[in-house]
């Protein structure tokens, strides 16, 4: 198994006749997600995705991102949510946090991503790296309606068909519902090349789909590898038990911390490229869980940075939090840390020492001092995933893995973990304060509500 669970610090905590006790309910879950008898399930799709994946349209995406590759200085990536989400948490997890700065060097091409957001400022920050560069457009919206993407989209549009003419088409790849929308209809009125989000795959759940995966080979990724991750943990969390299924385990042991009072889940990495997987799982588990007032309330952070932020509450605040910590046992990229003559800042003690060694170490220390093993008044639970390296196959696992304990975890919480219904509020607000012919009456409303 590319992801092993460590329980050694949920000592205190979660007992072993607990987890028999909540193993029958995890199976009750998995049963219900397998059958397709649970809620939402009309969404499972993602399900078997790693195995049953369409062939045809994987190879167009290999050659759609060849040519992009080979036309594009740069890329702009327009999407929100799960939307986007997946392909930036892979892009930046397997090819760095900096990837844009080291991208020529590698032979890829800058990919950024718009559209995410209604800021200004970052629609004109990005708009003024496109100047006088070559550049493609991929625009992605399952339901091809969503405000931030289409307005983004807009603006992009015209400017790709206002620098390229009637090429501009070569150079706008969209990836949207295979027949709703009005991004399908735009694109195939203009001829760009789509792919197909299937109907039952919702957007969090969509990484291993064009969605994720265009982008994902744009950047030169191996999405082969990616793929067979995912397939292995397909095999490997296909049974209900605790014993054998890591995922299922995982489930069980976020459930047991939520019932006695852990509300928030910390996801934990110690390597700065797995900040925006952070961010993935965030979405994926608080659109997933969170309804009905129910749900585990998703946080992040990158160790040892953010122990110099956060370590002080997690150390010492309110007792709410546990922490899963996503522990990459081995590095490709290490970093030798020689001796120093001087020795002015008093650290040869660490020469002729790795970086790893001493991030293993700050792993190590952090452990005893948040949980109660070190004895320091630490009482934050600890789950620990356990996986050999950050590569595209234990990443690809990996994403499987959390998809896969996300659905589990809302058929044990009674929620449907494949709706967002809570989303709409704000659009409906926003549109009728912005005046969108129907909302007029809300308007009324909202401004007076507002003082305005
Ligand atoms: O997970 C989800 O379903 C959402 O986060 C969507 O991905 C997000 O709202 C974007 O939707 P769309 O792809 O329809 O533009």
């Amino acid at each position: 198994m590319a992801v092993k669970i460590n329980t050694a610090f949920l000592d205190g905590y979660v007992r072993e006749d607990e987890l028999k006790t909540i193993a029958p309910q995890v199976a009750l879950a998995h049963d219900a997600l397998h059958s397709g008898t649970g809620a939402g399930n009309d969404f499972l799709g993602w399900l078997n995705l790693p195995r049953d994946y369409y062939k045809a349209e994987f190879a167009r995406i290999k050659t759609a991102a060849a040519k992009i590759r080979s036309n594009s200085e740069l890329v702009i990536v327009l999407g929100i949510g799960g939307s986007y989400l997946g392909a930036r948490a892979v892009i930046e997890a397997l090819n760095g946090t900096l990837y844009n700065s080291t991208a020529k060097k590698r032979g890829n091409p800058e990919l950024y991503f718009a559209g995410s957001s209604l800021s200004p400022s970052y629609m004109n920050e990005v708009l003024s790296l496109i100047d006088g560069r070559d550049y493609s457009v991929i625009v992605v919206s399952k339901s091809g309606t969503t405000t931030e993407t289409a307005l983004a989209f807009r603006v992009f549009k015209k400017l790709v068909e206002d620098k390229y003419g009637d090429a501009a088409k070569e150079r706008i790849f969209a990836i949207t519902d295979k027949a709703r929308g009005t991004l399908k209809a735009l694109a195939d009125k203009q001829g760009y090349e789509t792919f197909v989000i299937a109907d039952d795959v919702g957007g969090r759940y969509s990484v291993l789909t064009a969605v994720g995966l265009l982008p994902i080979a744009v950047c030169g990724i191996d999405i082969d590898a990616l793929m067979k991750g995912a397939a292995q943990a397909m095999t490997d969390f296909a049974q209900p038990d605790l014993e054998s299924n890591a995922c299922n385990k995982y489930a069980a042991l976020r459930s047991l911390l939520l019932r006695k009072g852990f509300a928030v889940e910390m996801l934990i990495s110690y390597e700065n490229s797995f900040m925006m997987m952070n961010e993935w799982f965030k979405q994926l588990y608080g659109e997933s869980e969170g309804k009905d007032g129910k749900g585990l309330f998703p946080a992040s952070a990158i160790f040892s940075t953010d122990l110099h932020s956060l370590g002080q509450f997690v150390q010492d605040g309110s007792n709410i939090i546990f922490e899963t910590v996503v522990w990459f046992k081995n590095t490709d990229c290490d970093f030798f840390l020689e001796n120093d003559a001087d020795n002015a800042d008093g650290l040869n003690f660490l020469s002729g020492q790795n970086m790893s060694v001493v991030n293993e170490k700050a792993f190590l220390g952090t452990l005893l001092a948040h949980t109660p093993k070190g004895g320091d008044g630490g009482k934050t639970p600890n789950i620990i995933l356990e996986v050999d390296k950050l590569a595209e196959f234990e990443l690809g696992y990996l994403l499987y893995f959390f998809e896969k304990a996300c659905a589990i975890s809302g058929y044990m919480l009674g929620v449907n973990p494949f709706d967002q219904p809570g989303v709409e509020s704000y659009k409906k607000n926003m549109f009728a304060l912005l005046g969108k012919p129907g909302f007029e009456v809300q308007k009324a409303e909202l401004e007076a509500k507002l003082g305005g």
